[in-house]
């Protein structure tokens, strides 16, 4: 119930407004986001480095209705690139784009267009790209572009959202040799129609779909924070007898530091995905649907000014 009168705050400009005038905010905001800037993400993915963790940037922004935001996304991504070549940040620095950032609910082509040229410049500063995934009126779309793409770029990474009824059959198209896919819960409010509703539910199903990507040919990206499901990702990986190399474990920056660590001391490749950019609203939002003790914090930094 909360969860989803947090997430449609999410839509809402009014509080968008209201939260971004908030003094406040930018001390919650940077517990998740690494700063406004192309130079912030860089710091942050160097830090991040240094403790042996590798680290997926994202620019910040969804939603995007004109085709002059379009491009200054694509432009942002190709700045940020340019960047991570030049100062050594690569491989272990990668790059996760939002295609409605890119366009993608105007117009699927442009998105397709900008990605494309994303993907060439991540190929060239050595690195890859994962697209990231959000509501489900977009996931037809979204893997469409992927296969696209990956004629030109075999290593780009989709997301796959396990309370997703159809998520399973999506495992399976894609958990092939060389393809890399990163499986995470899901964040968007989704109807009962497309979406089990239940956390048990959700977790069951991340299993299986964790079964299906851990016994197929691909890379797997293991996209939680869940005790639980790390657990169990741990098992798997022995059970189908993985390397740490031919798998991931991925967590969002600010969210449990210490089992980041404990994993890449155990030898585990662990990705922290780091966001930056002054559009952090929406993603804020997801964050604190997520875990009502985000939210007390939050609370807690408003009513103490
Ligand atoms: P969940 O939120 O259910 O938490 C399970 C348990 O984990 C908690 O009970 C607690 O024990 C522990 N835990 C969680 N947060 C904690 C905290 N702050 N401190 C201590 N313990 C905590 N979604 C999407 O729809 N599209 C996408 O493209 C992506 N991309 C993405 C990339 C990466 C790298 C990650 C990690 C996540 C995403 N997500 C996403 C978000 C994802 O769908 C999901 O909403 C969040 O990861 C939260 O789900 P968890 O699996 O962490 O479990």
């Amino acid at each position: 119930m909360l969860r989803s009168v947090i997430l449609a705050a999410a839509g809402s400009a009014r509080m968008e407004r209201f939260v971004a005038n908030a003094p406040i905010s930018k001390n919650i905001v940077h517990r998740f986001v690494a700063g406004d800037g192309t130079e912030d993400a860089l710091r942050v993915s160097r830090e991040l480095a240094d403790d042996g963790l590798a680290v997926s940037l994202d620019h910040l922004g969804e939603d995007t209705l004109t085709a002059e935001q379009a491009e200054a996304t694509k432009d942002e991504y190709l700045r940020l690139l340019g960047r991570l070549k030049e100062t050594g940040l690569t491989p272990a620095t990668e790059v996760s784009v939002k295609l409605s950032a890119l366009g993608q609910k105007v117009d699927d082509r442009t998105a397709y267009e900008h990605a494309r040229a994303i993907c060439a410049a991540a190929a060239d500063a050595g690195t890859t790209v994962t697209l990231d995934m959000e509501d489900h009126t977009t996931t037809d779309s979204t893997l469409e572009i992927l296969a696209e793409l990956r004629k030109d770029h075999p290593a780009t990474g989709a997301v796959l959202q396990a309370y997703l009824r159809r998520t399973e059959g999506d495992c399976r198209e894609l958990a092939a040799s060389g393809s890399r896919v990163r499986l995470c819960k899901g964040a968007y409010a989704e109807p009962e129609s497309v979406a089990f509703q239940s956390a048990l539910d959700v977790d069951k199903s991340y299993v299986r779909c964790l079964n299906i990507l851990m016994a197929g040919e691909g890379y797997p990206m293991l996209a939680t924070h869940d005790p639980r499901l790390i657990a169990i990702t741990e098992d798997r990986a022995r059970w189908f007898d993985r390397d740490p190399s031919e798998f991931e474990i991925q967590m969002l920056y600010g969210v449990r530091p210490d089992e980041q660590a404990r994993l890449a001391a155990a030898g585990y490749t662990v990705r922290v995905y780091v966001p930056y950019g002054d559009q952090w609203y929406g993603y804020l939002m997801r964050r604190l649907a997520e875990r009502p003790a985000n939210l007390a914090f939050f609370g807690r930094a408003l009513a103490s000014r």
